[in-house]
């Protein structure tokens, strides 16, 4: 009903504006959440744009400063900020962590990212709000409500993996920014963009699982009919160590000089493993031109078959008639 979903979103206002509190006054959260925050780097004007806080290290500090202020259990509950133990007691699902509101692109707080401090490696790195009435993960793109003005002005959007990236992008004057936050890329994100700009730039981690969400990525947002580029980072970087290895200047140079489109990013991952392997290198031709293939638009297409085929030194005429191949195996 309305009424419930209204009193979710006013009670997960309530929790970012709490954990927002707790974080710049209170003597846990400045010595613990503020200090984590500025010693990775982040600017207050950054912290403050994005509504960043920090959750107590205790059991129930959000549940017992909600229900003083007459919020109802059930909703803590349909909100997953509380969870009900054995004995039917509430306590906070996020503590001790970090928290990263997460806003719908209207900018209401509908659910929380939140980062352990430890580097206990058997602490989960981040706990997410669950799904909710008011939160559908797959329907979401972090940073959205920040971004989205920019996106339009720019006429493009980055797309990053994670919370830190978003802001990181944001301290180097970089607004037109979302993340798909670790669910792999969703053709409902894609769409959601699509309402601000037609042309999607892919910033993800330069390591294995980032490449791999890359290749797919692409090819989902080609199928959608969005033009795509790609930036790769060096191995073992992401945008946010990056921009915080090399400065604001220095990452945002970076960025303009090496967005490559999605034909030479192909070729440049595939290639550099297959050396001069004639196979290899027919496996990588038709690996490339099945993007393509995704490509609704003809005129598009042709225009990459056309660089497909100066790049990789084939025909053009063979790359059509593999490509009107694999359209017609779709059909
Ligand atoms: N993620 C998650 N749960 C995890 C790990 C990751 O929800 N256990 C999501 C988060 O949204 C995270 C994103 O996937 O921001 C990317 O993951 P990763 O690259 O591992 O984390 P970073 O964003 O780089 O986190 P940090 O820089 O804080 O270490
Ligand atoms: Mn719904
Ligand atoms: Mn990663
Ligand atoms: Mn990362
Ligand atoms: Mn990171």
């Amino acid at each position: 009903a309305q009424n419930t979903r209204e009193s979710l979103y006013i009670v997960s206002q309530f929790a970012a504006n709490f954990f927002e509190d707790q974080m710049w006054n209170s003597p846990e959260g400045k010595t613990i959440g503020l200090s984590y925050f500025k010693e990775r780097g982040f600017r207050e004007d950054i912290l403050k744009k994005f509504n960043l806080g920090y959750s107590p290290d205790v059991w129930d500090a959000l549940t017992q400063d909600a229900i003083k202020n007459k919020h109802a259990e059930e909703y803590l509950e349909k909100t997953g900020l509380a969870i009900r133990n054995d004995k039917g007691k509430l306590y906070d699902r996020f503590r001790g962590r970090v928290m990263f509101p997460i806003h719908n692109f209207t900018g209401r707080v509908i659910g929380f990212g939140g980062r352990t401090l430890k580097t206990d490696k058997n602490v989960p790195k981040y706990v997410n709000s669950p799904e909710s009435e008011i939160y559908h993960k797959s329907n979401v793109l972090y940073g959205l409500f920040h971004a989205k003005k920019a996106i339009r002005d720019q006429d493009n959007c980055y797309l990053v993996e994670g919370y830190a990236d978003v802001l990181s992008v944001h301290q180097a004057n970089i607004e037109n920014v979302v993340a798909s936050s670790g669910t792999s890329l969703t053709i409902e994100q894609i769409r959601l963009i699509s309402r601000f700009t037609q042309n999607v730039t892919i910033l993800y981690d330069g390591d294995a699982a980032g490449i791999k969400a890359s290749l797919r990525g692409l090819d989902m947002i080609l199928e959608e009919g969005l033009n795509v580029k790609v930036v790769s980072f060096p191995a073992g970087d992401d945008p946010d160590s990056y921009m915080h290895k090399v400065g604001a200047g220095a990452f945002k140079t970076y960025i303009e000089d090496n967005r490559k489109d999605f034909i030479l990013y192909k070729a440049n991952i595939l290639l550099a493993d297959a050396g001069n392997d004639p196979i290899k290198r027919a496996g990588i031709i038709r690996d490339i031109v099945e993007s393509i293939a995704k490509i609704p638009d003809n005129i598009k297409a042709s225009v990459f078959i056309r660089e497909c085929s100066s790049l990789l030194q084939i025909e053009e005429r063979i790359l059509l008639t593999e490509l009107n191949t694999m359209r017609a195996a779709k059909l």
